[in-house]
């Protein structure tokens, strides 16, 4: 699957992996998911790929989900691009910097759990609504989480789906470090030259050493997510949330129960 929308350059040691739909603020269809999953795939076994970069836009990073392709092409399982965008993400051998400048939703988000280092804007703002949607969490968010800042304040994430700040992620330990927004992509680059000089394989043990003690239960969990949120699709509640979005109304969920 072929699509500019994701924009790929390999220069200095680094893949650039740039999400490029502006007119949907950035939302990911199929083909882009794939585009991202091959990306990744092939970094690992490219020698002259070092470090992995992820950007958007100025103004957004990405919208998440295309939700139009939840109605029109919703994932089916294990072989779907979501799903091989999503293990290939968590199971990178290199590292992956993350510049982050706008909107941050759903698994623009929850994707931000396995960069190494996430560098954002100071106007960016992130949202995971997957509740909101009618649908679960996803990504291994439900595991990775609580794991960083504990149940409670991962469930007012999750369970309430509102938008916060570059300044609670911060406080909440999702992401490196906050920067003026026109510096973000800059001091991501900065930081993927410096880590592009490392040494590759001691750089590879540590990433695989950090992540030793939980790396199956991740994957199982991303496997079981990912089960309950195509069964999930297929929900009233969802049908309803998709439905509203379309029509630029408030969902309402009062007759579900
Ligand atoms: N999927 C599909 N299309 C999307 C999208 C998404 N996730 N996010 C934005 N778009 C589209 C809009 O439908 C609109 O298309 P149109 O111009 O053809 O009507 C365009 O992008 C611009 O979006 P708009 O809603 O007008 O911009 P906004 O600045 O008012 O709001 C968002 C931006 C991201 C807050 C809002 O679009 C939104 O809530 N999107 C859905 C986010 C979401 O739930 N993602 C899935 C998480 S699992």
């Amino acid at each position: 699957m072929n699509t500019d929308l994701i924009q790929s350059e390999i220069s200095d040691g680094i893949l650039t992996l740039r999400i490029n739909r502006p007119d949907k603020k950035n939302a990911l269809n199929m083909a882009m998911y794939q585009a991202l999953a091959d990306g990744l795939k092939s970094a690992d076994s490219n020698d002259t790929v070092r470090v992995i970069m992820i950007c958007g836009g100025e103004d957004c990073f990405t919208s998440g989900n295309d939700l139009t392709d939840f109605l029109s092409a919703p994932p089916t399982g294990p072989e779907s691009p979501v799903m091989q965008f999503l293990m290939a993400i968590s199971e990178a051998r290199k590292p992956i910097v993350a510049a982050v400048n706008g909107l941050a939703v759903g698994v623009g988000v929850t994707m931000l759990l396995h960069c190494d280092l996430a560098y954002v804007g100071n106007g960016a703002t992130f949202q995971m609504p997957f509740v909101n949607l009618g649908l679960c969490p996803e990504a291994g968010s439900t595991l990775l989480l609580p794991r960083i800042m504990g149940h409670q304040r991962a469930a007012e994430l999750l369970l309430l789906g509102e938008v916060f700040t570059a300044d609670k992620a911060y406080s909440l330990g999702i992401i490196t470090k906050i920067c003026p927004d026109k510096d973000v992509f800059a001091t991501a680059r900065n930081r993927a030259l410096q880590l592009a000089v490392q040494p590759a394989a001691a750089l590879r043990l540590a990433k695989d050493l950090l992540k030793r003690d939980y790396a199956p239960q991740l994957r199982e969990t991303i496997v079981e997510e990912g089960k309950q949120f195509v069964a999930r699709l297929k929900s009233p509640e969802a049908a309803e949330a998709l439905q509203a979005f379309m029509q630029r109304r408030k969902p309402d969920f009062s007759k579900f129960s």
